[in-house]
């Protein structure tokens, strides 16, 4: 590995990557920036993958890590907990709904989404309803990468390879309103795709039923979509009519990256469990946590039968605690919705390009599918690579985002999304807009 170049091919490196293109080396960070080691400066236009929410560099977080690491690092959770995970549980409690006052901390979102798939059925083993095991989830969502929670995940791309490994969950349709898989338009829309759940438990028989999981807003495989209105209250009430309890994956959804405090929030429903991760630890550290509602904790009569060794780590649970407090402090849940608002509206400018399709999502959340021909609604060929090139073009403009494909159906589509830290000024928007403006300008001049 040559030492100063500002990036690394893995198989030139002693890495086994998840990626086969370049790795670009980064050296630091400070609020929506980063540098890499040549010393160029690039936006941070999606938080990594939507998780650096508070922003890079906080001195809070490094003197929080410093302090408990000083005093302890490590206790096992089976039989000893500490003030920072304490701390943690508590304030968690404070931000999230009402019901929802016990937390479960694990290292991030898939293990939050197996912890929860864990909780949900011991809930029912406990209240007589032995029979009940499965989740039911959408195609084209994504709850984590452990087996477990890739069975629930409908990304069929993400799924293809391992699906003599998976667990044989169902699914319905996705909430995707620019595609509606039921081929309706706002005007028309009865809500057919949260009625899909209600047919999909009957046909499996409601008694073997223990969960729904969804994200209030599909993050990383749909490309940041909302759920319509209504929705999520007609899925309550289905759940409730069926004893299946109502898991919301907030883990980017969650810690006001939606302009409320969680995504689920804007339907006015309470989940039976949250499951989060990403922004909650702001990055800083891994984090994840199933946060259950009372009804679940009073209903659990024995100790929860599953754990880790790095479970509720008292390092991971102090920065939960200070990014909490950051949060807080910095109003930034109140600063997604307005900067939200603002994001929005100048996105509005990028359908002066005729391959974008759809601009979407909620607070500083956003997602842009991108088309070959926006009547019909035809995406690119994969092998056009369209987001690829969109992504390159940013990169070099300094700008990083965050690609997805397979939008469309597991297969074809291309987006990317836009969710930079909620620090983030209007003066930063209107550069992150204007380079995305150029960059998708420039791949389309190279494919149209
Ligand atoms: C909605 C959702 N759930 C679960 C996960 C899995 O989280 P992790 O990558 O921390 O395991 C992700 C990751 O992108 C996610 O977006």
């Amino acid at each position: 590995m040559a030492p100063q170049s500002i990036s690394v091919q893995p198989s030139a490196s002693n890495l086994f990557s998840r990626s086969s293109g370049k790795l670009l080396v980064i050296t630091r960070g400070e609020g929506v920036y980063c540098w890499d080691r040549e010393g160029r400066r690039y936006i941070d236009g999606s938080s990594g993958p939507v998780c650096v929410n508070i922003g890079h560099g906080v001195k809070d977080v490094a003197e929080a890590v410093a302090h408990q690491m000083e005093k302890i690092s490590y206790a096992h959770s089976s039989r000893y907990t500490t003030e920072s995970v304490l701390e943690c549980a508590e304030k968690l409690a404070r931000f999230a709904p009402p019901g929802l006052n016990r937390t479960y901390f694990c290292s991030g979102g898939s293990e939050a989404t197996e912890a929860a798939a864990k909780l949900a059925r011991q809930y029912h083993l406990e209240q007589g309803g032995g029979s009940r095991y499965k989740i039911i989830a959408r195609w084209q969502s994504y709850h984590g990468n452990t087996l477990g929670a890739l069975s629930m995940s409908g990304n069929i791309a993400r799924r293809r390879r391992y699906v003599p490994l998976l667990l044989d969950f169902p699914h319905i349709p996705p909430a995707y309103c620019y595609r509606c898989p039921f081929g309706k338009n706002r005007e028309a829309c009865d809500i057919d795709c949260a009625l899909a759940l209600e047919a999909e438990i009957k046909t499996n028989g409601p008694q073997y039923i223990s969960a729904f999981i969804a994200e209030p807003v599909v993050g990383a495989t749909l490309g940041t979509v909302p759920a319509p209105e209504g929705y999520f209250q007609v899925i309550r009430e289905i759940c409730d009519r069926h004893g299946v309890l109502f898991i919301a994956d907030e883990v980017m959804t969650g810690l006001g990256r939606t302009g409320r405090n969680w995504g689920i929030e804007h339907w006015g429903v309470e989940p039976d469990m949250i499951t989060t991760a990403k922004g909650l630890a702001g990055g800083y550290m891994p984090l994840g946590a199933c946060i259950v509602s009372d009804k679940i904790a009073e209903g659990f009569n024995g100790a929860f039968a599953h754990g880790h060794t790095y479970g509720s780590h008292p390092v991971a649970c102090a920065v939960g605690a200070v990014v909490l407090d950051y949060i807080a402090e910095h109003k930034l849940v109140q600063r997604s919705a307005e900067l939200g608002r603002y994001l929005h509206e100048r996105l509005v400018k990028l359908y002066d390009h005729s391959t974008v399709g759809d601009v979407r999502g909620l607070g500083v959340f956003a997602g842009i599918e991108f088309v070959k021909d926006r009547t019909s609604k035809k995406p690119f060929p994969a092998s056009v690579g369209f987001h690829r090139r969109v992504l390159e073009h940013c990169l070099s403009r300094g700008l990083l985002v965050y690609p997805g494909v397979a939008t469309v159906d597991g297969f074809d589509g291309d987006h990317i999304q836009v969710a930079p830290p909620l620090v983030v000024t209007r003066e930063q928007i209107d550069e992150i807009v204007s380079i995305l403006d150029a960059a998708i300008g420039e791949a389309e001049r190279e494919v149209l």
